[in-house]
């Protein structure tokens, strides 16, 4: 094994002067053609400016960690994300990427403790800090969409839905304050499914009629828990409760059409979909955007919302251009 293999690099600029990272930092050095991690400042000791400062000064933009130190560095990230997105010296792929691993940290948890206050309020800070990347960096989407998963995993999901739907919601014009609500209600759409025993959840082959209706379950039970919970906006729950919902009527759980669907249901309903699709699964390999669009339309006719679709085709190939 390589010995590179035990360290990842972690972005200078995402470290503090003045605080505890909580982790060892080590920089990357080469001796004799071979590849050397040196501890450069102690996890329990404070980095002080000076010693940022001589980094910048080297022209090092880069330092290491153990690899098994990922979660306390990404906790340490969480607390000072919101400085992140409003350092002008880190690039829009750099602090999406930091945003994206933090996001899915957050969502590992609040998937294994669903009903902590505590991860609920770490995914709605989360969320304003996105929000924020999204809002005051122009050419976000592009940055953004090219770091999502590839992979399919409910929380990976969760994140990435959140994050699409968002950014699809910016170019749609909807308003700041709403953005907040409803990218919350993204990011916990699929909350419900901590509650389905996970055989059903994790089956490779198609679902019996018996579990699929078991699986249906996991809109109320999501919204249920989320009502239980402080601090969670009621129009947050329209994400959650009609992301299965179709325009024309034949979907669940409670076949609403067209406009008796909120508009934040709808909008869950496309990005759940589309990231579903682009992703790779365990029975079928990750669709290509185009191909992915043309299921939705010809394959799956009435379920979404004309406009909104139209719309979404519109988000997805402008940002391609680019
Ligand atoms: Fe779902």
């Amino acid at each position: 094994m390589n010995i590179s293999d035990n360290y990842m690099p972690v972005i200078l600029d995402t470290i503090l002067a003045d605080t505890i990272v909580g982790c060892d930092l080590y920089i990357q050095n080469f001796v004799n053609g071979e590849i050397r991690y040196i501890l450069y400042c102690n996890g329990t000791n404070t980095i002080r400016s000076e010693k940022i400062e001589e980094l910048q000064k080297h022209k090092i933009e880069m330092l290491f960690i153990h690899k098994e130190d990922q979660n306390k560095y990404l906790k340490y990230v969480e607390s000072s994300l919101k400085n992140i997105i409003r350092d002008n010296r880190i690039n829009i792929i750099e602090k999406a990427q930091v945003v994206y691993q933090v996001a899915k940290n957050i969502m590992l948890d609040v998937f294994n403790d669903p009903r902590s206050g505590i991860h609920v309020y770490r995914a709605k800070n989360l969320i304003e800090a996105t929000i924020d990347m999204i809002i005051t960096n122009k050419n976000a989407s592009l940055a953004i969409i090219n770091i999502l998963s590839f992979d399919y995993y409910t929380y990976s999901h969760s994140v990435n839905v959140a994050i699409l739907g968002l950014l699809f919601s910016k170019y749609l014009g909807i308003k700041f304050e709403e953005l907040n609500v409803l990218g919350t209600g993204l990011l916990f759409h699929d909350i419900g499914k901590t509650q389905i025993e996970s055989e059903i959840i994790n089956k490779k082959e198609k679902l019996n009629e018996k579990e699929f209706t078991r699986i249906k379950m996991h809109v109320e039970l999501g919204a249920n828990i989320l009502t239980k919970v402080r601090d969670i906006d009621d129009v947050s729950l329209f994400p959650v409760r009609q992301h299965h919902e179709k325009c024309n009527g034949k979907g669940y759980p409670n076949r609403l059409q067209g406009d008796d669907i909120h508009k934040f249901g709808k909008i869950a309903s496309i990005i759940d979909v589309y990231d579903a699709l682009t992703t790779r699964r365990s029975y079928a390999d990750a669709k290509k955007p185009f191909s992915a669009l043309n299921i939705m339309k010809n394959e799956m006719e009435g379920s979404f919302d004309d406009e909104l679709f139209t719309k979404f085709i519109l988000f997805l190939g402008q940002r391609s251009e680019k």
